[in-house]
């Protein structure tokens, strides 16, 4: 059975976690055992009732990763795309991991504020920024960039394609 692994990309909303997950998962599916946590998902299946507060993406950040490393025991290649705006919560998620014996590598998908402002897919920077969302990541809350992720993607400069292949590079130095 090949090895699990957890990647863990982080990013505001809209900086492309969701795109460069299924990337990913597309890739690697015809080869291995492959799943996505992603957050808007979780927080129907897994997490719903939780909110935005710091306690409550705490949680949600603690039961993504307690799901994360059942799976990765397994031998599953489990990719999580949620915002996880507090550097102390993915610390944690990473030393569980990593105490498993499971490899952890956190990607940060990097997009300056004024980008996502701009695109706003889903219309939620406009209602943030008109008052309506309080709590909102980047706007209202706060998001702590890692400090030393394993791969970094600047998903306003560049593409799906790019982001990808950086981090099967970071899967391949450890043998996955
Ligand atoms: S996390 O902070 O707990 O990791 P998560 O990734 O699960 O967040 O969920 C973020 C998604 O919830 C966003 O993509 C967005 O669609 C939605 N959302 C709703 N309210 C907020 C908010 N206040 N801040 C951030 N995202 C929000």
């Amino acid at each position: 059975m090949a090895p699990g692994f957890i990647v863990w990309m982080t990013g505001m909303s809209g900086a492309g976690k969701t795109t460069l997950s299924q990337a990913l998962r597309a890739r690697l599916s015809p080869s291995r055992a492959v799943e996505v946590l992603d957050g808007d998902e979780v927080r129907t299946w897994l997490t719903r009732g939780l909110g935005f507060s710091r306690e409550d993406r705490e949680e949600n950040v603690r039961r993504i990763g307690h799901v994360a490393r059942l799976l990765a025991r397994h031998g599953v290649g489990v990719i999580v795309a949620a915002i996880s705006p507090y550097r102390d919560a993915r610390a944690e998620a990473r030393r569980r991991a990593e105490e498993a014996g499971l490899a952890f590598i956190e990607v940060y998908l990097e997009a300056p504020l004024d980008v996502l402002i701009a695109r706003d897919v889903k219309g939620l920077y406009q209602r943030a920024l008109a008052g309506a969302l309080p709590n909102f990541t980047g706007v209202s809350d706060p998001y702590e960039a890692p400090e030393s992720p394993e791969v970094v993607v600047r998903s306003a400069s560049e593409s799906v394609t790019v982001g990808l292949e950086r981090v099967l590079v970071a899967l391949q130095a450890r043998g996955l």
